[in-house]
């Protein structure tokens, strides 16, 4: 940091790095197993985010060398239906990751569908046998975001032991583990949300603070205390009248301009965090692959 500016995590490169060696772990597997990891991705519906993010991945996928298999249902496919794809994904060995893309149809029970995911499969990490791998300190697949964020706070801090990290948001895709992970790697976690009593003032403490509660710019510099990292989770699209009518922008949940003059580094958005995702995702699936075979992990990309 330099004078009230904060240096800017670049997530970009990061995750462009991440996946440069995945992409090497697997040309290796390849050449010295014959092994091709597989990630399976299920996108039940036309949701316009899920679209892009389904894309996205399958490009990602196939750069690193991976075999991506890509499942579009319609948004009136039967919960029988999407059990049944699970199940035949399950028992293809060609198969080591399944992703089935979030949020479904109101019609399927999203919490029969992940639980239904072979544990050593489910590379989202939101199986309850996962989550409470995690928990208890064993072996487990995490989920790709908070596993991102971890990355890169490992980067700038090395070790998190003893340092405060405050949580803004308490999901189970993103606070929840995130709160697991910090705690895993010694910080002092406090995990806030929407009935948090002072909830400005418990932030004002963090040394780590990371924001994934989907409410736009809620984050000001009041909430943060000087030369702390911030991690922002937050994807919000709002309307910004200044580029025209009707054009909108993407915004984190900190407001980016007033608190990179308080924080040490802050991540931006977009370019933060979010490249991380797919990146940790490709990481999973390749972890996944490399214990289903009995190999050695690749170093460094797992929590
Ligand atoms: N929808 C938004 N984020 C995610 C994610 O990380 N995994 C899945 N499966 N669906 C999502």
């Amino acid at each position: 940091m330099t004078d009230g500016v904060a240096d800017i995590i670049d997530g970009k490169a990061f995750a462009a790095s991440i996946r440069a060696r995945v992409g090497e772990h697997v040309a290796r597997l390849k050449a010295e197993h014959g092994l091709t990891p597989g990630l399976a991705v299920v996108l039940v519906g036309d949701n316009p985010a899920s679209e892009v993010y389904v894309r996205n991945k399958g490009k990602q996928t196939a750069e690193a060398g991976m075999a991506s298999f890509e499942h579009r249902l319609p948004a009136d496919t039967s919960q029988e239906t999407l059990l049944a794809l699970v199940a035949e994904l399950n028992a293809d060995p060609a198969v080591h990751g399944i992703l089935v893309q979030l949020p479904l149809p109101a019609h399927i029970e999203e919490g029969a569908v992940l639980g239904a995911i072979l544990p050593e499969k489910d590379v989202d990490g939101f199986h309850p046998v996962n989550v409470g791998r995690l928990a208890t300190g064993q072996t487990a697949l995490v989920p790709c975001t908070p596993l991102g964020c971890l990355m890169m706070l490992r980067d700038r801090h090395g070790a998190l032991s003893g340092l405060d990290a405050v949580v803004v948001g308490r999901s189970n895709i993103v606070g929840k583990p995130m709160a697991q992970l910090l705690l895993r790697d010694s910080a002092t976690v406090t995990v806030v949300h929407s009935r948090t009593r002072e909830i400005e003032a418990i932030c004002r403490r963090a040394d780590i603070l990371v924001a994934a509660v989907g409410r736009p710019q809620m984050i000001g510099a009041d909430w943060v205390k000087p030369g702390a990292t911030v991690i922002d989770v937050g994807i919000n699209r709002v309307d910004a009248p200044e580029k025209g009518p009707g054009k909108t922008r993407l915004v984190g949940d900190v407001d980016f301009a007033a608190v990179s003059r308080v924080a040490g580094a802050i991540t931006p958005v977009p370019g933060g965090v979010g490249p991380m995702t797919i990146a940790c995702l490709l990481a999973n699936t390749l972890t996944a692959a490399c214990r289903a075979e009995g190999l050695p992990e690749p170093e460094g990309l797992a929590a």
